[in-house]
């Protein structure tokens, strides 16, 4: 690898631009040229690189080529022509990419890039939840592995999720994984929403105390949450929706304080775009799942085609279909206004082993 020399030094000016106020200048001579091999790499494979909005603001806004929350990148995957997809987000992601785009090689830096909400459920609940209440059609979250959603009906996200529930046209749903996500859903819909008890491991850490006392501290300030927060946090919010719709308020309302109520990293890259005409109070909760793909695995991802998703054949069709079914209903996002609290029947793996559920039919 090259090391900070001139030609490296003047080819990456423009990315340290962009980032000069968020990493000290003596660091950059040392990622500096990691950028500029990682970005020639891309080029010499023919790789893009797709970054959540949760990557650190060296990997989202200097070799990143696309940028966006959970939905927009499954479509970008899907639309992009070129051989190698890189993700950099978790591998549920990676896993959604594949399914869309299964002639593409897709490869994910870090195995270690998982997600507490992907990890709370596997297939064989969903059978057993799809026994205990039958013709009840499943949405999944986009945050679950692909054996998960080849038992749902269609997958949703987080921008999504209030049409994908609205627009099935019945009267009950089973939601999974996230029991914040789907009691938020609940709270705006006439649809009796049957849920699973995961959580993401980042947003169930705030607490609507702790926005109240962030509104004495910081008075004024404009506060964003995720809707895998819980009710109580929305409730105590100014606006909730996904990572993108978050940003997107930032960018049109420009307030002169926000709170953005999600991954740290967020804060960052909004404000490496918007400057310091809005000031960002950062109560910090990390990903370490998204914090496991850095600059170094990402280009020895490249180098060495690792690691490579592949999804088994009979699990990809019907998965493909779930994803699929979501892109194709083309709902608009709708944010997540604020509701009625409702009562949700939460299930888990207790409450299904204690029941007595029929085993399905067996025609041998
Ligand atoms: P978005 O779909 O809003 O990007 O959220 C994905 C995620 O994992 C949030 O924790
Ligand atoms: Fe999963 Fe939460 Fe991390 Fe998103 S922030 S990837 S939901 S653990």
């Amino acid at each position: 690898m090259k090391g900070y020399t001139p030609e490296v030094a003047i080819a990456t000016e423009p990315l340290f631009e962009k980032i000069k106020h968020l990493i000290p200048a003596v660091e950059w001579p040392i990622i500096a040229p990691l950028i500029y091999k990682i970005n020639e790499l891309k080029v010499e494979k023919n790789a893009v690189i797709l970054a959540h909005n949760y990557q650190t603001p060296d990997i989202y806004h200097c070799v990143a080529d696309f940028v966006g929350d959970s939905l927009q990148l499954a479509i970008q995957a899907q639309e992009t022509e070129a051989d190698i997809i890189v993700q950099a987000g978790v591998y549920f992601m990676a896993e959604t990419s594949k399914l869309l785009s299964p002639e593409k090689t897709i490869l994910i830096p870090s195995l270690e890039a998982g997600c507490s909400l992907a990890a709370s459920i596997n297939g064989e609940n969903v059978r057993q939840l799809k026994r205990k209440y039958p013709g009840v059609p499943v949405v999944t979250y986009v945050n679950t592995s692909a054996e998960v959603k080849a038992e749902a009906d269609i997958c949703c996200t987080s921008a999504n999720a209030i049409a994908v529930v609205e627009g099935l046209g019945v009267e009950r749903v089973i939601m999974l994984p996230d029991e914040f996500l789907s009691k938020n859903v609940a709270n705006l819909t006439d649809v009796e929403i049957i849920a699973w008890r995961g959580r993401c491991e980042v947003h169930e850490k705030f607490t609507a105390n702790e926005l109240r006392e962030y509104r004495v501290t910081s008075p004024g300030v404009s506060i964003l949450a995720h809707p895998e927060c819980s009710p109580e946090v929305l409730e105590e919010a100014d606006f909730a929706g996904s990572t993108s719709s978050l940003i997107r308020y930032v960018n049109d309302n420009r307030p002169d304080k926000v709170m953005m109520v999600t991954e740290c990293s967020m804060s960052d890259n909004v404000s490496a775009e918007i400057g310091p005409e809005v000031e960002f109070i950062r109560p910090c909760n990390l990903c370490p799942h998204m914090k496991a793909i850095t600059l170094e695995n990402i280009a020895e991802s490249l180098e060495l085609l690792r690691y490579e998703v592949t999804i088994p054949e009979e699990i990809s069709v019907r998965a493909r279909r779930s994803v699929q079914e979501m892109i194709n209903l083309g709902v608009e996002g709708r944010d997540f206004e604020k509701g009625e609290f409702k009562d949700v029947v939460i299930e888990d793996e207790v409450s299904l082993n204690s029941m007595d559920i029929p085993l399905q039919k067996s025609f041998s």
